[in-house]
């Protein structure tokens, strides 16, 4: 296996990411104590989808003693989303909701350019496509500011100029992997990364992909002598590809994933054909042996996100694993379950443009942070 921010091969284990990143699990006293503040768990928190977390103790605590905390998250503009990219942004809306904090959302153009083979067109054409996707989600526009890395660094390039004084190469090489081949613009890209985390004088908690966490060690090493916090995280498994259990779903091939732009009948047609079944090759043997919900993709997608009422999941996994249901059955409850989603989102981005507007620019925070220079 590996992982880094900008690769993920091979099956995942967990459990050894956990050592490995020196990251502490979700245990259940944690998730008892969010319940009580929050009211509710989320299905991301509840089912274990994100599992892995950094201080999340003390940003409950700052939250219990009235000091709060904030919210930022990014997204790295190389393509059209797919439902795995979506999923912690729905995370960090119901945080904002349930704790109505702040929230600061990246746009990283300038990583996307310098780490891909894109030009600066496509890099561009894709941050808008993106944004629109991330604006329809339904954040608090007067709590939410989303900004593209190129056009908001004029505010915070002195604070990245002192914070870049703390950082040796020789620590960015062996935290992201840079070899004599890396250009030098993505030597300095991971200072960007972590300067929202300064953005407040306060915890930020920051849901995203384990992958992401080299990042936060980084910030967590010079946070303090800067004068701000170590930054908290909750760390995501990734979304499993809908060939099976291995590596996430990638961009770069459309059949492992499902697009926010695939229509009702597109997506039907990737769930019947490429979806990863642990059913069996007849109905007769399926009727008899039953089918595995820990390699059918059906029923992971379904549990970690898709299927939200507990009771009914356990009925589906209950006849599955029996035999009463079957893979094409299994296959179309999530299909159904996916087309709403989606019919909802394509709903809310037909009037997702004053939302961008808002959040980019015009609301509360944003204007804000407009107004500001961070040094
Ligand atoms: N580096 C992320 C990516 O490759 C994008 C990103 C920027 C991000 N800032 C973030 C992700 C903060 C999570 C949290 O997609």
């Amino acid at each position: 296996m590996r992982v880094t921010p900008w690769e993920v091969e091979g099956k995942i284990d967990y459990n050894k990411l956990i050592k490995e990143f020196g990251t502490k699990k979700i245990g259940e006293e944690l998730l008892k104590r969010m319940e009580k503040l929050a009211g509710e768990l989320h299905v991301l928190i509840r089912r274990g989808f994100f599992f892995s977390h950094r201080d999340l103790d003390k940003v409950l605590e700052d939250f219990e003693k009235g000091k709060g905390f904030f919210l930022y998250t990014g997204r790295g503009p190389t393509g059209d989303m797919h439902l795995g990219h979506i999923l912690s942004f729905e995370l960090v809306k119901w945080f904002q909701k349930r704790f109505g904090v702040n929230l600061y959302i990246a746009i990283s153009d300038d990583e996307k350019f310098l780490q891909k083979r894109l030009s600066w067109e496509e890099v561009d054409k894709y941050a808008k496509r993106n944004i629109e996707d991330i604006a329809s989600i339904g954040f608090d526009e007067d709590k939410t500011f989303i900004f593209r890395d190129s056009e908001y660094i004029g505010r915070v390039y002195k604070l990245m100029l002192k914070a870049a004084r703390k950082v040796t190469f020789s620590t960015a090489k062996a935290v992201f992997g840079f070899t004599n081949e890396t250009n030098v613009g993505l030597s300095f890209y991971p200072i960007y990364q972590i300067i929202p985390t300064f953005f407040e004088k306060k915890r930020a908690l920051i849901p995203a992909g384990i992958d992401q966490d080299p990042y936060w060690r980084i910030q967590r090493d010079i946070a303090e002598s800067l004068g701000y916090y170590k930054a908290a995280a909750i760390h995501s498994k990734f979304f499993p590809p809908l060939q099976g259990l291995e590596g996430k779903m990638s961009s770069s091939n459309p059949r492992t994933a499902i697009w926010l732009n695939d229509g009702e009948e597109e997506v039907k047609r990737k769930i019947m054909k490429y979806a990863f079944s642990g059913g069996k090759p007849t109905i007769e043997e399926h009727r008899k042996y039953g089918g595995d919900i820990n390699v059918d993709i059906p029923y992971q997608w379904l549990s970690i996100f898709f299927e939200e009422d507990d009771k009914r999941l356990e009925e589906i996994a209950r006849s599955y694993t029996k035999g009463e249901m079957l893979s094409g059955e299994i296959k179309m409850l999530l299909v159904e379950k996916i087309n709403n989603y989606l019919k909802e989102h394509r709903r809310k981005k037909k009037v997702v443009e004053k939302k961008i507007r808002k959040m980019m620019y015009e609301g509360k925070l944003a204007r804000e942070m407009w107004e500001k220079s961070f040094e």
